[in-house]
C-alpha cells in the first residue's frame, strides 16, 4: 500500500510548492514537476494497471482525485498571479502614455446657444423657455396675426391633427388648435401673461417651418427671441443692445443694417442684416412690440413699450464659423461635427 502513502506525500509537498509560487516562471517549473508527463503523479497513475485487481480501484480513484485538486490549485494560482501582474505592470510603467477616453461633445448649435445666453444674462437678461407643440392662440392669434390675416403665410406652419385640443374655457375652437412653433415670439406672449415689467428677457429654441430646404433655409432651426420691456425702452435701446450683443458675440466689431420690413406683432418693423462673404445676410426680425400684442397680454399699451427680436442662430453660426450650408448642422455627419 506505500503508493496511496506516496500520493499523501505528494499532496503535501505539492501543496506546500504552490503556496510558494511568486513567478509565472516558478509556476510553469512546479506545474510540470507535479503534473507533467514524469512527475510522480503520473507514473502513478501510469502503474496503476500492474497493481492487485483489488487495489487498483481505490489507488486509481486516489490518483485521479489528487490529480484534479492539483489542477485546480494550479489554475486559482494562475489568476492569482494574472492579477497582479496586472497590477504590477500598471505601477511600473508611469512613463506609458495613457489611452484616451472618447468624450463627445456639445453640438455647435448647443454650444452657440450656451454662448449667447451667457452673452445676454452679463446685459441682465433672463432666459426663458417655451414649448415646441404650442397651440394656434400663442403662435399667431395674441401676436396680431388673426386667422384669415394674410401675414400667415409668412410662416407656412406644420399644423398638428390632435384630437385633444388644449381645454380652456377662455380659448376658442379655432385659437386651440395645436401645431409645431413657427417662431419663438409666442413665448414673449407666455412671459408677459405671467409676469409684470419692467423686465428683459430672451428664449431661444428650436422652431419649424412647412418649407423646402436649401443651403440657408431648413424645416427646423433655431431662433432667439428677446424681449425688453418698461416705461422708456427706445429702439435707441434696441440698437445699443443687439450692436453689444454683435460685437461679444463676434469678438470683433460688426456692421450691421437695419432694413424695414414688416411683422404683425412690431411697430416699427425691421430686418436686421449684417455682411457676409460680400452681401448682406439678414440675420434677425425685429422692432417695437405692437400695442395689440401688449393688450392681448393685458398691458396697458399706454404705459409700456419695449423692443422685439428674434434672431436666427443657425445664420449666426453659419457667419461665425463660416460653414456654406445650414443643412450641415442637422445632417448628423461626424465628419461635419467633429471640428468643433
Ligand atoms: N418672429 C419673427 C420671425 O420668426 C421674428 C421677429 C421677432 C420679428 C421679434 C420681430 C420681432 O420671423
Amino acid at each position: 500500500m506505500d503508493i496511496l502513502k506516496n500520493l499523501e506525500e505528494i499532496k503535501k509537498l505539492a501543496h506546500q510548492d504552490i503556496e510558494a509560487i511568486k513567478t509565472t516562471e516558478e509556476f510553469e517549473k512546479v506545474r510540470v514537476k507535479y503534473l507533467g508527463r514524469k512527475s510522480e503523479l503520473s507514473l502513478a497513475l501510469r502503474s496503476i494497471k500492474d497493481l492487485p485487481i483489488e487495489e487498483r480501484r481505490e489507488v486509481g480513484f486516489k490518483a485521479q482525485k489528487l490529480k484534479r485538486a492539483l489542477e485546480e490549485l494550479f489554475l486559482r494560482k494562475l489568476s492569482e498571479l494574472n492579477v497582479k501582474g496586472q497590477m504590477s505592470m500598471v505601477s511600473l510603467d508611469i512613463t506609458k502614455p495613457g489611452k484616451k477616453i472618447e468624450l463627445g461633445h456639445l453640438h455647435p448649435l448647443t454650444k452657440i446657444s450656451q454662448e449667447i445666453k451667457n452673452i445676454f444674462i452679463s446685459l441682465n437678461f433672463s432666459v426663458v423657455d417655451g414649448p415646441q407643440v404650442e397651440i394656434e392662440r400663442y403662435n399667431f392669434d395674441a401676436l396680431n396675426i388673426p386667422a384669415n390675416h394674410s401675414a400667415r403665410d409668412m410662416w407656412d406652419t406644420f399644423w398638428l391633427q390632435s384630437s385633444q385640443k388644449v381645454s380652456s374655457s377662455q380659448l376658442s375652437a379655432a385659437s386651440s388648435r395645436l401645431l409645431l412653433r413657427t417662431h419663438t415670439s409666442p413665448v414673449q406672449i407666455r412671459y408677459m401673461e405671467s409676469h409684470q415689467p419692467p423686465f428683459q428677457i430672451i428664449a431661444p429654441g428650436t422652431v419649424y417651418r412647412y418649407e423646402a430646404t436649401d443651403a440657408t433655409h431648413s424645416f427646423q432651426f433655431q431662433q432667439l427671441e428677446g424681449l425688453m420691456v418698461g416705461k422708456n425702452i427706445s429702439f435707441a435701446n434696441f440698437k445699443y443692445v443687439i450692436s453689444v450683443f454683435l460685437e461679444k458675440f463676434f469678438k470683433r466689431k460688426i456692421e450691421f443694417i437695419l432694413r424695414p420690413n414688416y411683422y404683425p406683432f412690431v411697430e416699427p418693423g425691421v430686418d436686421v442684416y449684417i455682411k457676409w462673404k460680400n452681401r448682406w445676410l439678414e440675420v434677425a426680425g425685429a422692432g417695437m412690440v405692437h400695442p395689440k400684442v401688449f393688450e392681448a397680454a393685458h398691458y396697458n399699451p399706454r404705459e409700456w413699450q419695449g423692443f422685439a427680436f428674434g434672431f436666427g442662430l443657425d445664420r449666426l453660426a453659419m457667419i461665425k464659423y463660416n460653414i456654406p450650408d445650414v443643412r450641415l448642422f442637422y445632417s448628423g455627419d461626424l465628419r461635419f461635427i467633429k471640428q468643433f
